[in-house]
């Protein structure tokens, strides 16, 4: 039998909180979706959520959740033009970064941390979206964040001319990439979460954003029950 082709290399350590609770102690949730599709209001209202239960919340973004993620994130969206492999190298070195300075160390000592856009995105926007493939973004990305998944990934889910529109502010380099790139990466990500149901939910981002949360804690409770 021919090996699947969408699995991971043997020799990418893949690492989840689920399968190695020892390591791990906290929970690592990743919110993804179109542009404009509400994530950060999400991750907004599940931080407030959980830190009124006591736990220790880590609320951070790709790309930009560090200082030297925040000038990546100046470079990508609104410096000169990039190749697409560009472009991708410098979302893995913001999250490679992120993973190893943020992310681990934050769900090593138990906290919940709350990402908007984790490499999803990569797989989605460089592998889909400007062709790239998508197994070798996932494997770039892998490699960069050292095999580490999260638990839970959040797609909220919405037609993109929806999401575009409901922003404000000039377009960066990603918001102007074209209604065919969104329609494809659109597809890319719910193709994505339908290969992985243990590990996705997806939801519809037209809902009023506290249906949309009330969902996301549905989710999350058999992940919180019993913790500190
Ligand atoms: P944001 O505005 O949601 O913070 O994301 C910035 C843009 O970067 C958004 O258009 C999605 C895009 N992006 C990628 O293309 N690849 C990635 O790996 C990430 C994290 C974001």
């Amino acid at each position: 039998m021919s090996p699947d082709p969408r699995a991971v290399p043997a020799d990418v350590p893949r690492e989840r909180g689920r399968e190695h609770a020892g390591d791990l102690a906290g929970l690592f949730v990743s919110f993804e979706g179109g542009d404009g599709v509400g994530k950060s209001t999400q991750v907004s209202l599940l931080g407030h959520h959980l830190a009124a239960l006591g736990r220790e919340v880590v609320v951070t973004r790709e790309p930009g959740g560090t200082p030297l993620g925040l000038e990546l994130r100046q470079a990508i969206l609104h410096g000169e033009d990039l190749d697409p492999r560009t472009e991708a190298l410098l979302y893995a070195a913001d999250r490679a970064h992120h993973v190893a300075t943020l992310v681990r160390p934050a769900l090593e000592r138990g906290a919940v941390v709350l990402t908007d856009r984790y490499l999803d995105s990569s797989v989605a926007y460089q592998g889909t979206g400007r062709g790239l493939g998508a197994d070798e973004v996932e494997r770039l990305s892998l490699w960069a964040a050292r095999g580490l998944l999260p638990h839970v990934t959040v797609l909220l889910d919405l037609d993109p001319a929806v999401g575009l529109a409901r922003l404000t502010g000039d377009p960066d380099r990603l918001e102007s990439a074209g209604a065919d790139f969104h329609r494809r990466t659109r597809e890319a990500f719910l193709a994505r979460a339908a290969q992985d149901p243990g590990r996705w939910l997806v939801l519809d981002a037209a809902q009023p954003a506290e249906v949309v949360a009330a969902q996301v804690r549905e989710r999350l409770a058999p992940f919180l029950a019993g913790a500190a």
